[in-house]
Parts: C-alpha cells; structure tokens; sequence
C-alpha cells in the first residue's frame, strides 16, 4: 500500500517538475524574442547605464551659466520704484525681522546719518546688513540697488 503511494508520488512530482522545466524554458524563449535589446554585455552595459542615469546634472561651466541667465549688467536697468516692489518691499512693507518701513521716514534718515550717507546705505543693501541678505537677495545691480535705496529715502 505504502510502496505504491511512493510510487503515485514519485510519478505526480516527476510530471509536475516536467511540466515546470517546460514552462521555465518556454518563457525564457518569449523574453529572448520579445527583448528588444537583447544583445552582448557591452550593450547591455550601456542599456543599464542608460537607465540609472540622474534625471538632471550640475553644470559647472561659468560661460553655459552665464549663456542661461544674463548678467544684471546686460539687461535694462529697472527703476528705483520697480525694484523697491520687486525686491525690497516683501520685507519693508511691514517690517519684516526688523527692517525699516518704507513710510518710516524718521528711521531711514536716522540710519542715514548713522551710516554717513545714501552711499553707505548702499554698500548696506549691497553686502547685506542684519536681517537682509546681500542684495535684498535679488540680482539687482548695483546701479539698480542705488537708485532703490534713493527712492526709499526719497531723494
Ligand atoms: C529679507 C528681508 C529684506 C529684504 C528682501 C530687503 N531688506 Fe533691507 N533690510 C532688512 C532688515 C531686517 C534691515 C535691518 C538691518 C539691520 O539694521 O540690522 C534692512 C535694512 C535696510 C537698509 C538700511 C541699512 C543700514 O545700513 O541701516 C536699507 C537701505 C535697505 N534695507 C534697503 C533694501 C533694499 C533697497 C532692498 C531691495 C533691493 C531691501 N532692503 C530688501 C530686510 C530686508
């Protein structure tokens, strides 16, 4: 009785393990076929390469940099105005982290004296002071940061 379950078993197992041998092979064939760049090492090695490859890249040629923004110099300069509401007023308008109101006119001709002129407000504004990043953290030019600072303190 035993022996011949054995047997069934055996008999089952080999027709299953055929039967899955078989259907190994017949898919690694479909893949050889429908694999569109099946093809040596090398190509292989590219195609993965390919793949994996980062989506952007850092750039660290100054002229393409260059070539993508043009320098502040090269456009035409804005007026003290556009740059104050461009620029300046996010945190003038209301004060932010202690900046000096725009309408405040005590305070900016206090500092005005303090830093003995419109020229030292500009090397402020232009190295950035406090809370103020360089430029106002615009890419106002020079020109353009003094012409802001003139309207601000309404010369
Ligand atoms: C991120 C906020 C912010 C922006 C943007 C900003 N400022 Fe300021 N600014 C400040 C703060 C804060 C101070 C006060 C700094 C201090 O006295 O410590 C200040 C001070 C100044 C002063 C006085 C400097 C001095 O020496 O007392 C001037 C002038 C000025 N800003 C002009 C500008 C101009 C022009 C722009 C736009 C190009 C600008 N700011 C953009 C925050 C800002």
């Amino acid at each position: 009785m035993s022996t011949s379950n054995d047997g069934n078993f055996v008999k089952t197992f080999g027709i299953v393990l055929g039967l899955l041998v078989f259907f190994m092979f017949t898919v690694m064939t479909i893949a050889n076929i429908i694999s569109p760049e099946h093809g040596d090492v090398d190509s292989q090695l590219a195609r993965i390469t390919r793949n994996i490859a980062p989506v952007g890249s850092v750039n660290t040629d100054p002229n393409a940099v260059q070539a993508a923004a043009p320098a502040a110099e090269s456009r035409e300069p804005r007026t003290g105005e556009q740059v104050v509401n461009a620029a300046c007023a996010a945190c003038h308008l209301a004060g932010v982290a202690g900046a000096p109101k725009l309408d405040d006119a005590a305070d900016w001709q206090a500092r005005l004296t303090a830093v003995g002129g419109i020229d030292g407000l500009v090397q402020s504004v232009i190295n950035g002071k406090g809370g103020m990043p360089p430029r106002g953290g615009s890419d106002a030019s020079d020109e353009e940061i003094r012409s802001a600072v003139a309207f601000i303190i309404g010369e």
